[in-house]
């Protein structure tokens, strides 16, 4: 369904206010749109940016708990960080407010009760886990205990450890509060539910039929969610930090952090507006306006609340318009390795400015090179140098250093008339005129790693058509040709400031000041005439620096000590066992025996199959460390194993007993082996 939009009201997720902002958000949520929100402007279109910090929720009760500290305390700490790296790293937002301030919390309220006043949700009463000690309802991620599959620890909602099963706080063994260690007991409690079922008809072909064009990984999660029955959803919970639910007897409640915090992206821009009605009219044409294009900007983890929920309480409000598109973006990896905060495996953006200051746009180009569209991708430090080193330096910088400095050289810094074109010259301006569109067909369909490599491809053509044309050597003999090859070099590169000023935008300024150009227009993108004859250049320094291999060995050594540091961490995690009783010990009947044979089991590649001189007829052992040992060197070695280990088939092969072996911090196994006296069958004790 093709519209007519007359504004684009583009929004970020609000990041929660319990941490700072790392390379992980940047690729995934707010280089794209700061992309797309600077186009717009680019192209003179109404927009508004908005962007946030999500401040209630479990996540900051969580940390203000560790730390000891208020959730206040956290969330004024981390919004100010979290604003101020957005800023460093030329995130424009028109707005950057926070879910704590009074608007909001006036205008979610307000949200809420409407939908309560027309009848819109339901009530439910529930068992809910209630610690005695501290006289408060449990969320999942409160209740801690073992997983009934695996039997790792496990929080209420998930094995994160073990298994990675999703649970419910209620199927734990051993259920026991975070917090305080209690035993929870079920207490009942009454929510406020959002009946997503009564909206699933809607949805379905809202999502389904009519936005086909979503990007295949926010289609496919859509579709899958929609393909079950969808049910009611609590929108309160009992908690004490968030917005109070403003109906009589709800005491003890607030809305759920997931009801409130999208709402902020609409009193974000009523804030806004207020503060500058003649600039920015009302929020109400900005949300409840048929002429406007929504476009949510957030990570995948974010797509049911952005494509179904908060579409439901928009819908079930009524007048609101709903998302235009929510390109959403997968996941970015560090160094093969998922990014994340409480392991500390990340790179943050304030200790990224303090190792690399001014270098903002690179961390934005290889970000947005390796953006996660599709899939999840992989940062890397190396690539990131290589990136700088071979792309910015060597292709962009250098060909505007070129250009620029030979306009120094031979024309005293003044544009130089171009005359005569060849058709080598005319090959080149088809080449680059042909940029604009495809730029602009890439961005409108939000996809920017494309479209950024399409806008480098002006400093390839531009290196192309000097390596080619070679000024330099025909400065003595034809300062006219020399001339017209310049003037359409200095064109490229004014045309290279605007195509990559929504991807580059500190590096285009300092390209302009070069150019000593204040402002150039979107849509004089292709422009041969944006550098006037004679117009005098700026002072020409350079755009890029080369990255050298110490820097990024520095980045290196400090991720494996984060390695290392979480290593030893686990490591001390791992407490003693629980005291047994003797009787329990001597239930295990460990014996020595001597490896008599040892080979690789075909087909698995972690299991390694012995016969074991055990000093009676001999036993077949099954054992998963293949990646630990020869199966040559094993032979002959006297170990220990447990010989009255219920047998089990591994593979088809019955397995007798287990072989011992010990574990270091860092996963390497050595086997349990004893001196060689020791007879077969020995027992241990
Ligand atoms: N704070 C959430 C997160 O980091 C995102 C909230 S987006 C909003 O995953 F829509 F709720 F604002
Ligand atoms: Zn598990």
């Amino acid at each position: 369904m093709e519209q007519n939009f007359k504004r684009t009201l583009i929004t970020s997720a609000l990041p929660y206010a319990n941490g700072g902002i790392h390379i992980g958000h940047l690729a995934g949520v707010y280089v794209p749109a700061d992309i797309y929100a600077r186009y717009l402007r680019l192209k003179n279109q109404e927009v508004i940016f908005i962007g946030g910090s999500d401040e209630h929720g479990v996540p900051v009760t969580q940390r203000a708990r560790k730390e000891g500290i208020t959730p206040q305390d956290v969330v004024d700490r981390y919004h100010n960080i979290i604003k101020e790296s957005f800023e460093e790293f030329g995130i424009s937002f028109d707005i950057y407010s926070r879910t704590t301030s009074d608007i909001h919390h006036k205008f979610a309220a307000e949200f809420f009760r409407k939908l309560y006043d027309d009848g819109k949700l339901t009530e439910q009463t529930t068992k809910q886990f209630f610690d005695e000690k501290t006289g408060k309802f449990l969320t999942d991620r409160d209740v801690v205990g073992e997983c009934p599959y695996c039997h790792k620890q496990a929080y209420g909602n998930q094995c994160e450890e073990g298994c990675g099963r999703a649970l419910e706080p209620t199927e734990l063994i051993n259920p026991r509060s975070k917090e305080t260690g209690e035993t929870p007991v079920l207490k009942e409690t009454k929510n406020w539910y959002l009946p997503l079922n009564e909206y699933q008809q809607w949805l379905k072909e809202w999502i389904l039929e009519n936005h086909k064009e979503w990007r295949p990984n926010v289609y496919g999660q859509c579709k899958s969610w929609l393909d079950m029955d969808l049910q009611p959803r609590a929108m309160t919970r009992d908690l004490d930090w968030g917005i109070p639910v403003p109906v009589e007897g709800a005491d003890g409640k607030v809305l759920y952090v997931w009801f409130d915090a999208p709402i902020g992206y609409i009193s974000n821009t009523k804030e806004l507006c207020d503060k500058e009605p003649e600039k920015w009219g009302t929020w109400e044409k900005w949300w409840q306006n048929e002429d406007t294009r929504l476009v949510h900007f957030i990570g995948k983890d974010n797509i049911v609340f952005h494509c179904i929920i908060f579409p439901v309480m928009m819908k079930a409000h009524g007048k609101y318009v709903m998302p235009d598109n929510v390109p959403s973006n997968e996941f970015l990896n560090l160094e093969d390795d998922k990014i994340s905060t409480s392991r500390n495996w990340a790179v943050w953006l304030h200790e990224y400015l303090v190792d690399f200051p001014g270098k903002q746009d690179v961390l934005r180009y290889v970000l947005t090179a390796n953006a996660p569209e599709t899939k999840d991708n992989n940062f890397t430090w190396k690539d990131f140098q290589a990136r700088n080193n071979n792309e910015l330096v060597a292709v962009y910088g250098n060909f505007v250093n070129r250009a620029l400095v030979l306009t120094k050289k031979y024309f005293d810094g003044k544009v130089p008339a171009c005359g005569e074109l060849t058709d080598y010259d005319r090959g080149i301006i088809d080449e680059f005129v042909g940029v604009k569109g495809e730029v602009e067909k890439l961005l409108d369909q939000y996809k920017f790693r494309d479209a950024q490599k399409e806008a480098m491809n002006l400093a390839r053509i531009g290196n192309r058509y000097l390596a080619e044309t070679e000024p330099w050597k025909l400065a003595k003999t034809d300062l006219t040709r020399v001339a017209t090859i310049l003037n359409i070099s200095l064109q490229l590169v004014a045309n290279l400031a605007i195509a990559l000023e929504p991807f580059l935008p500190f590096s285009s300024k300092k390209l302009r000041g070069m150019l000593a150009m204040d402002t150039f227009e979107w849509s004089s993108l292709g422009s041969l005439e944006l550098m006037p004859t004679d117009h005098e250049l700026g002072e020409v320094g350079l755009l890029f620096e080369k990255i050298e291999d110490d820097a990024i060995q520095t980045q290196i050594d400090k991720l494996l000590a984060t390695k290392e540091a979480n290593k030893a961490a686990e490591y001390k995690a791992n407490p003693i066992r629980e005291n047994i009783e003797f009787d329990d010990f001597t239930k295990l009947d460990i014996r020595v025996g001597t490896v008599l044979e040892c080979c690789k089991v075909p087909k698995a590649n972690k299991l390694l199959q012995f016969r074991i001189d055990d000093g009676l007829e001999g036993r077949t052992i099954v054992s998963g460390i293949a990646a630990h040992f020869k199966p040559e060197e094993l032979v002959g070695k006297q170990v220990c194993f447990v010989a009255n280990l219920a047998p089990r088939t591994i593979k088809g092969i019955a397995s007798e007993g287990m072989i011992l072996s010990a574990e270091d911090n860092e996963g390497k196994l050595s086997l349990l082996t004893v001196s060689p006296e020791a007879k077969p069958g020995s027992e241990v004790k």
